[in-house]
């Protein structure tokens, strides 16, 4: 259960921000690779999109949670990658996460993109509206559960692409 008594500010991140975005990720991971993976992403133009990098705030001003969605593509088509998703350990599973992500996908809907993709856990991602991507064509470039990779529509008036995704070039896939 999220805990209610946490009401969570989020907004998209500064430039001010990005020392405590790189202590979130290397706190929350076992190692420090999403960390820097988010560092190489913002000095790719073709994959970051400004107002995409979604911080989740306590009270004091204090950092707690980030997620990121960088610019991918399907059979050439852009798409959205969610990744990564992060909470300081010591504030997980309060809703700073959901939170984040909540915001991120109204501001990508706001900003026309339509299909945003996820690598993650089966059980996290489906209460935000992500279905396996299988049930979309699509399909990850490496072997993977079908229901760890989801996809989501911003907009299922919209037609999606079908075929393989092409993450940006800094998660060396
Ligand atoms: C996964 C993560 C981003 C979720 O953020 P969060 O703020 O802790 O989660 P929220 O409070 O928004 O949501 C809580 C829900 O997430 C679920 N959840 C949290 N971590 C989870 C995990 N590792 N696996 C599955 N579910 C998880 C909880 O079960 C809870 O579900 P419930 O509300 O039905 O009880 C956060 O726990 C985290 O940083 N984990 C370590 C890094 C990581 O694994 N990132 C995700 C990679 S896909």
């Amino acid at each position: 259960m999220s805990d209610s008594t946490h009401a969570w500010s989020t907004r998209p991140e500064t430039s001010a921000d990005t020392t405590a975005v790189h202590a979130i990720n290397s706190a929350a991971f076992e190692t420090p690779s999403e960390a820097d993976l988010v560092d190489a992403l913002r000095t790719d133009p073709a994959a970051w999109i400004d107002g995409l990098s979604i911080v989740t705030e306590a009270a004091d001003g204090a950092l707690v949670g980030h997620v990121l969605f960088t610019r991918c593509h399907v059979d050439g088509h852009a798409a959205l990658a969610l990744a990564p998703c992060a909470v300081l350990p010591e504030f997980q599973r309060t809703g700073a996460g959901s939170a984040a992500i909540r915001t991120g996908l109204e501001a990508a809907r706001a900003k026309g993109e339509n299909l945003v993709l996820v690598l993650g856990h089966a059980d996290y991602y489906p209460r935000f509206g992500f279905t396996p991507a299988s049930g979309f064509g699509v399909r990850a470039p490496f072997e993977v559960p079908d229901e760890a990779m989801m996809a989501l529509s911003l907009d299922p008036s919209r037609a999606t692409p079908r075929g393989t995704i092409q993450y940006p070039a800094a998660f060396g896939i």
